[in-house]
C-alpha cells in the first residue's frame, strides 16, 4: 500500500512542486513506483514540471466525476516508467472539489503503488485542506528566508490538528557559502528553531530542473529520497564546500558573481 506523503510550505514558491517533482524520480529510479498527485488546482504545474502535460488526456476531476477510472487519469512518465503524473483540474480550476473526493481516488489507486506524493498549493485555506486531508505523513518545506520560516511555523502548528504519523522539514535553497559566513541559519539550526526533525537539505542551484540536475543538486536529491525510503535521517551538506582555504576562495568568487 502506497504511502501517501504531502508536500506543504505556506509560503508560495519555496520549491514545493520542485521536490516533490525531483523526489518523484528519485524514488522511481530506485526502483519505487510512484504517484505524482497535484492537488495545485489554482496554478496546476507538476505536469510541465515533469514534462508530460501534452500526454495529459484525462485529469483527477474527470477520475471524481466519472468520467474516466482513476488508472486512466495516471499518466506514465516516458524516461521513468515506474513514475505516473495525476494532473490537477485543467479545465476548470474554480470548480469546488471536497477533500473527501480527492482522498477516494487517491486510496483507490493506492494498492499498486509504493509512494503518491502530493503537491500541496500554497497557504492553509481549502487546496491546503484538501491536499493533507489524503495524506498520512507530511514534509513541511522552507527556504532560510525569514518570511518562508514563519509561515513553515505557521503550518507546522496547522498540522498538529490533522492525525499525520509523521511531519518532518525539507530546507530548500540552502546556500553553503552564506552559512559559513554566518549570515543565513544552518538547515539545522532553522530544524531546532521549527521544533521538526529534517528530512532533506537541497542547496539553491539553477541544476534543480528535472533532466538537468548539476552534481550537487542531483547528490541532494539522492540523500533525500533515501531518507524517506530507507528511514536514514542523513543530510546533504550544504557548507562543505566553502569551508577551509579553498572553501573561502569559492566564498568570495560567488559573492563577486
Ligand atoms: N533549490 C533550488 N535552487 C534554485 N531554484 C529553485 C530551487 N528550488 C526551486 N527553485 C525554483 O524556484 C521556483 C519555485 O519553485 P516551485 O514552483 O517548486 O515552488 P512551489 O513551492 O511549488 O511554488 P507554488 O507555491 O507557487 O506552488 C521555480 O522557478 C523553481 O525552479
Ligand atoms: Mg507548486
Amino acid at each position: 500500500m502506497a504511502r501517501k506523503i504531502v508536500f506543504t510550505s505556506g509560503k508560495g514558491g519555496v520549491g514545493k512542486t520542485t521536490l516533490a517533482a525531483n523526489l518523484g524520480m528519485c524514488l522511481s529510479a530506485m526502483g519505487e513506483r510512484v504517484v505524482l498527485a497535484d492537488t495545485d488546482f489554482g496554478l496546476n504545474n507538476i505536469d510541465v514540471v515533469c514534462g508530460v502535460e501534452n500526454l495529459i488526456h484525462y485529469d483527477i476531476v474527470d477520475a471524481i466525476e466519472g468520467r474516466c477510472r482513476a488508472k486512466q487519469a495516471l499518466v506514465r512518465h516516458p524516461q521513468y516508467p515506474n513514475l505516473y503524473v495525476l494532473a490537477s483540474n485543467h479545465t476548470d480550476p474554480d470548480k469546488y472539489i471536497s477533500p473527501q473526493a480527492v482522498r477516494l481516488i487517491l486510496d483507490s489507486i493506492a494498492h499498486a503503488f509504493d509512494y503518491i506524493l502530493i503537491d500541496c498549493p500554497a497557504g492553509i485555506e481549502g487546496g491546503f485542506h484538501r491536499a493533507v486531508a489524503s495524506a498520512e505523513e507530511a514534509i513541511v518545506v522552507t527556504t532560510p528566508h525569514l518570511s518562508s520560516l514563519r509561515d513553515a511555523d505557521k503550518v507546522i502548528s496547522v498540522l498538529k490538528s490533522y492525525r499525520l504519523k509523521s511531519v518532518e522539514l525539507a530546507v530548500n535553497m540552502a546556500r553553503g557559502d552564506m552559512i559559513v559566513d554566518g549570515e543565513t541559519l544552518s538547515p539545522r539550526e532553522i530544524s531546532d528553531i521549527l521544533k521538526t526533525p529534517l528530512i532533506g537539505v537541497i542547496p539553491q542551484d539553477d541544476g534543480v530542473f528535472l533532466g538537468e540536475r548539476s552534481g550537487a543538486a542531483q547528490k541532494a536529491f539522492r540523500i533525500f529520497a533515501g531518507n524517506i525510503a530507507k528511514g536514514t535521517r542523513k543530510i546533504y551538506n550544504t557548507a562543505h564546500k566553502y569551508s577551509g582555504f579553498f572553501g573561502s576562495i569559492r566564498r568570495n568568487l560567488k559573492k563577486s558573481l
